[in-house]
């Protein structure tokens, strides 16, 4: 599965067609993006170059700094400041993504072998850490002290709700609500920072700014909820990383959480029995969502997260920018990788 690749060579899976067209109006602003990206990691660090190779690092969906453009487009033009922030949210999304695979045992993330699986978890952490910490060095040459405290409170939010997850392994007793809160810290958080803050460098008013981060919350949602049925439902070729890793992990994600709430005591017991062992049958458990329609409900509370983002969108004076965003919110619904 190692597939060894240069740092910054084209991407060979396609962000898919949907994904390119709704990025065309910022395709030059994506690439300074990655160009700030590969020429800001320190190449001589003893194998920087090999260890990148495996985060794939302009290789993702690229969704956080596509929100900052919009957000930017939608409140006027797009600058240097926006280009240099979009980098340092995709450093700290990476980092955050490298340590998240450690702690979830993958082995694949976006189409290539996992740090922690090519090397090690001593390796996946120092380079997490890397790159969280380059992030804030990055970061550190925006001139805007409010953009820069929205960065570090978001990625102070993003391990917090990791580590709430990482607490809640095994807990079938969470609520939904729960569930929902520690989503909107570990994933929204970084979707939410995105838009305030392509929105704030374009001197939108506090109030503007604060909206967008609103609609960054709602989509970062949906995009969530979309994950953990991918993760149930998705083909790993199509998504590029290891799937099936929460059931492994137990942990209480929303399909699973509503099935719960709707059977009666005894068949719970023995749900939960199935979920907490040590290897959880993936086909029973599908049984159980299936009959309770949960996948569909999941589904349904994604697309009602995306249609508060879409609604913020409709008060927009509309333009590209806010047409783009709208076009995300329905990207992240329709989404198979
Ligand atoms: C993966 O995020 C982690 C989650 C928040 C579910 P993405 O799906 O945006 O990852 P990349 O950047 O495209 O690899
Ligand atoms: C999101 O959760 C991880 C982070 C916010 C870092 P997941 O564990 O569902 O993400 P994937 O599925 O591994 O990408
Ligand atoms: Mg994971
Ligand atoms: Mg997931």
């Amino acid at each position: 599965m190692s597939q060894k690749r240069e740092i910054g060579a084209t991407v060979p899976c396609s962000k898919g067609r949907f994904l390119d067209s709704i990025y065309a109006p910022i395709q030059t602003d994506l690439a300074e993006v990655d160009r700030i990206l590969i020429e800001q990691l320190d190449l001589s660090i003893p194998w920087m170059d090999k260890l990148l190779g495996h985060t794939n690092i302009t290789g993702g969906k690229r969704m956080r700094p596509a929100l900052v453009l919009f957000s930017a487009l939608a409140c006027g033009e797009i600058g240097v400041q926006h280009h240099q922030l979009a980098a340092a949210l995709e450093m700290i999304h990476t980092a955050s993504l490298i340590h998240d695979d450690v702690l979830d045992h993958a082995v694949q993330r976006r189409h290539v072998e996992t740090v922690n699986s090519q090397w090690d978890n001593k390796t996946s952490v120092l380079l997490g850490d890397y790159l969280f910490t380059h992030a804030f060095h990055l970061a550190s040459q925006i001139d805007s002290l409010a953009a820069i405290r929205r960065l570090a409170v978001a990625s102070n939010r993003v391990c917090g709700g990791e580590m709430k997850q990482n607490a809640w392994s095994g807990d079938f007793d969470i609520s939904e609500v729960d569930y929902l809160q520690m989503v909107s810290e570990k994933t929204a958080e970084l979707c939410s920072c995105a838009c305030y803050c392509g929105a704030h460098l374009s001197n939108a008013s506090e109030p503007s700014s604060e909206a967008f981060s609103q609609f960054g919350q709602n989509l970062g949602i949906a995009f969530q909820i979309i994950d953990d049925i991918l993760d149930l439902v998705g083909e790993t070729e199509t998504v590029g990383k290891t799937l099936g890793t929460d059931l492994k992990n137990r942990k209480p994600t929303l399909p699973v959480i509503h099935s719960l709430s709707q059977v009666d005591s005894a068949l719970r017991q023995t749900m939960v029995a199935e979920l907490v062992s040590e290897h959880p049958d993936h086909g029973r458990v599908m049984n159980w969502l299936e009959s309770t329609g949960s996948l569909q409900y999941a589904k349904s509370r994604a697309r009602q997260c995306a249609q508060s983002a879409v609604d913020f969108t409709d008060d927009l004076s509309g333009g590209v920018g806010s047409e783009s965003l709208k076009l995300m919110a329905q990207f992240v619904l329709e989404r198979t990788f």
